[in-house]
């Protein structure tokens, strides 16, 4: 018997590097998946149709070599390692239309994926709040990428057609906002996956644990007066960083604002505003998104554009009143002769959460 959970990828539309820092987020889930397929068997097995690889492991906390292994072998785990019986082993088997290193959280869908099935499947039945947890504990302790709750909570709690908006200091979804009439979503991948990106990304989080600590109370409770009058103490790239999270976190609410009263403009504004401080006060954006960023910006149709993730390259999400796939071959043939590398797009519709089918 084989059972098979579609799990979706996520973007979000704004409040980028504000959920390891209590503050808020606006991601959805999306129409691109991973498929994780489970049939019984007499040992643990994973192939994984990306990598056209099959892996046998042993249910042991032990890393595998092969390193996207590790992102299953954790999932399978964490999971299962609180059972008081021996664990009933799986050939696991993975495709999906979710692109890879995108930016658009291929691993947390295949994590919560992954989780979520085991979870259903005569593992230990969990809700999904724990699911989350449990599938951020595998990405931070056992693949080692500190990563926030954005991804995770969007793959398990997304809604057909709606952003959610959470608040990471509660970790609650505070609002579904639902995208009525949401203009056109276009997401383009960069091509670009620079190695710093892991050592850049922690770098950040403990400059924020520091700007923190100098500021004496959360992100949320400050405006940029209050900033300003400790610029002296935070010195320049703690400010900085600060200052880019208490801009973001108003961003994002004023995006509910704008989604709920259609004003696309607005929206977009926020788009570009949030990639400028992401760019200049976070310092996380790349020549690359910046290139593309600035292309999309001279489209008519385009209302907004700005990278999402991490950053250091991956993706870059754009909003506008149709799609300008004509545009898009236009920047991706000046983009090949700039950078020599080959950039990807894709039309994103917002989905519903991991499920089996
Ligand atoms: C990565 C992490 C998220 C979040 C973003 C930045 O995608 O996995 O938790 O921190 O970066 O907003």
């Amino acid at each position: 018997m084989k059972y098979t959970f579609r799990s979706p990828g996520r973007i979000n539309l704004i409040g980028e590097h504000t959920d390891y820092n209590g503050g808020y987020v606006l991601p959805a889930a999306i129409d691109k998946y991973t498929y994780i397929t489970f049939e019984e068997s007499d040992h643990f097995e994973v192939y994984s149709k990306y990598f056209d690889q099959r892996v046998r492991f042993s249910f042991n906390e032990k890393k595998e070599k092969v390193e996207w292994v590790n992102y299953v072998k954790g999932a399978v785990l964490y999971s299962l390692r609180g059972l008081r019986r021996e664990p009933k082993p799986w050939k696991i088997e993975i495709s999906g239309d979710l692109p890879m290193g995108a930016g658009l959280s291929s691993s947390a869908s295949l994590i919560v994926g992954i989780v979520y099935a085991l979870s259903r499947l005569g593992g230990v039945y969990r809700k999904r709040e724990k699911i989350i947890k449990i599938a951020q504990k595998v990405e931070s302790e056992f693949v080692g990428v500190k990563c926030g709750i954005m991804d995770q909570y969007a793959v398990a709690f997304g809604k057909k057609g709606s952003f959610m908006l959470i608040d990471t200091e509660i970790n609650r979804v505070i609002q579904y906002v639902r995208a009525l009439r949401f203009p056109k979503i276009t997401v383009v991948d960069s091509g670009v996956k620079h190695e710093l990106a892991l050592s850049e990304y922690n770098k950040r989080r403990s400059e924020c644990e520091k700007a923190k600590k100098i500021i004496a109370t959360s992100f949320k409770r400050v405006n940029v007066q209050m900033l300003e009058e400790k610029r002296n103490k935070l010195g320049e790239t703690l400010y900085k960083r600060a200052r880019h999270v208490v801009e973001e976190n108003n961003r994002v609410q004023s995006a509910v604002f704008a989604i709920e009263e259609r004003d696309w403009k607005d929206l977009g504004r926020l788009l570009y505003e949030s990639h400028e401080s992401l760019k200049d006060l976070y310092e996380v954006s790349t020549e690359e998104t910046d290139f593309i960023v600035e292309r999309l910006s001279k489209i008519k149709s385009v209302y907004g554009a700005r990278m999402i993730g991490a950053g250091f390259g991956g993706s870059i999400l754009a909003i506008s009143k149709d799609y300008f796939d004509d545009d898009l071959k236009k920047i991706s043939n000046e983009y090949k002769k700039a950078f020599g590398i080959n950039m990807k797009s894709y039309h994103i519709r917002l989905a519903g959460s991991v499920r089996r089918i």
